[in-house]
């Protein structure tokens, strides 16, 4: 499904003047354009989808434009600045670190790798015994497909390299990323697809109504792949797409029989570790633990690290020199890191998450009640929401009416990024998990009045 652009034409809107919000100016900005212009002509066009909005700085729980207007955000930049944007912890611990004199070691030692290694490690439930940094999250579930199939050969040989993966899941664009994901749009450039990588249905309870692990079962029979021939199981911890979560059983189900069949169970994190799901890592909810985990995003709020955190014996799987990387725990996002986890901590922004989440998504289902025939299914934990917008009455995606739904709700103050993809119909709500109750309370109103005067305008 192809995402849409912005018309980039001035328009009238109404004035906002609110704590969380400014609205004083035309949207697009006239003075603007030849930035968002410029953007158009040298990006290549798969960079022009969200709403036009120039950023020029961006603080807490709000993002600056330089001419007046300000904007509650509802994205965290794509679910990266958890502990909030630009906090001074953060930004501090960056400047230090600079002037420190380090800006780069590669795999040679250094203290401040060994602290955020040491931390994660730390952090995480005690079968995570190493962590292994890289710099983006599609690094970070490469790695792990790699663990897993490693494995896989050293146990039974290559017959045991088979991955198994869900329906509509997202775990990044680089190749062997993109061919584990589960939107055959995204991965049409490849062609010939691996056949050891699979897909099975994701037991969301609204799509697929089926959430029993017999499904997950019957499927994987049916595409010829038996315990034997599957080195790895991933998943998403909650699909990013429609912020779902699969029932708890489900997951458990999944990890008993993963350890039952030595199949590595991974749990891509990328989107919801480090407080966003109300807990420090989503897997939480489903009260188990993986062998491998993936982190990106939130982990420092700001600069760009990843991870994989993981069971002694597949992390120590490579010898010295053969699994590194150029990046690996940079000092300076390594210092970001690890300011932005402290902060998470010390001002316990997962239980904030937790209650706020709270708040959310009862003024969600709230919508959803006075709404049923357009909204679907609101799905999520925590700071993290999807409202699935549906076409009248029925399950199929309204992917315009949730565009339309960012727009609107942009020209009014409120920052979301623009659904795109399977699950386009998706309006996705990722506020900084700092975010105070009075934002979340006026975020609904702003979405409850767009709603409600697309339906007005419909009529
Ligand atoms: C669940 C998940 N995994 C992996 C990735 C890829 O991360 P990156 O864009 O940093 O490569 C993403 C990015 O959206 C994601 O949401």
């Amino acid at each position: 499904m192809a995402g849409r652009t912005y018309d980039l034409t001035p328009k009238d809107v109404a004035r906002v003047s609110t704590k969380y919000r400014e609205i004083v100016t035309q949207i697009p900005v006239p003075e603007s354009l030849h930035v968002l212009q410029d953007l158009r002509d040298y990006e290549p066009l798969s960079m022009s989808g969200q709403p036009p909005v120039v950023w020029d700085r961006a603080e807490g729980c709000c993002v600056y434009d330089a001419h007046g207007n300000k904007w509650l955000d509802w994205s965290s930049g794509v679910l990266v600045t958890n502990a909030g944007h630009g906090r001074a912890a953060i930004v501090e611990a960056i400047q230090r670190q600079a002037q420190h004199g380090l800006l780069h070691n590669y795999c040679f030692p250094s203290e401040i790798r060994a602290a955020l290694a040491r931390k994660l490690v730390e952090m995480t439930p005690k079968k995570l015994a190493k962590a292994f940094l890289l710099t983006t999250g599609s690094e970070a579930t490469e790695c792990a497909i790699k663990l897993a199939r490693t494995h896989g050969q050293a146990v039974a040989g290559d017959e045991k390299i088979g991955i198994v993966t869900f329906e509509h899941a997202f775990h990044g664009r680089t190749l062997g990323a993109q061919t584990a994901g589960g939107i055959p749009s995204l991965k049409a450039w490849i062609v010939k697809l691996d056949p050891t990588f699979i897909q099975v249905p994701f037991p969301d309870g609204f799509r697929c109504p089926d959430t029993s692990f017999d499904l997950f079962l019957s499927s994987v029979a049916e595409q010829g792949l038996g315990p034997e021939k599957i080195s790895g199981v991933m998943t998403e911890t909650y699909q990013g797409g429609g912020a779902s979560f699969a029932p708890p059983e489900y997951i458990q189900a999944l990890a008993e029989w993963c350890d039952k069949h030595d199949v590595v169970l991974i749990m891509d994190e990328v989107q919801a570790a480090f407080g966003r799901c109300g807990k420090n890592f989503g897997f939480e909810h489903y009260d188990i633990v993986p062998d491998l985990a993936c982190f990106g995003k939130g982990i420092a709020s700001s600069l760009p690290i990843s991870a994989v955190v993981g069971r002694e014996d597949l992390m120590d799987q490579y010898p010295p020199g053969s699994m590194t990387s150029t990046h690996t725990g940079n000092p300076i996002c390594v210092a970001a890191a690890l300011a932005s986890i402290e902060l998470i901590e010390k001002e316990n922004l997962a239980e904030n998450a937790a209650a706020m989440g709270t708040i959310l998504h009862q003024g969600l289902k709230a919508l959803m009640e006075k709404y049923p025939a357009i909204i679907g299914a609101v799905h999520g934990k925590g700071l993290v929401a999807g409202v699935h917008m549906v076409q009248a009455g029925g399950i199929e995606p309204d992917p315009d009416l949730a565009f339309d739904i960012v727009r609107i709700c942009m020209e009014k103050g409120l920052l979301m990024f623009s659904p795109v993809g399977y699950m386009g119909a998706t309006v996705k709500i990722a506020p900084p998990l700092m975010t105070p109750e009075d934002a979340i309370c006026e975020g609904l109103e702003v979405l409850e009045e767009t709603i409600a005067e697309i339906q007005q305008s419909r009529a």
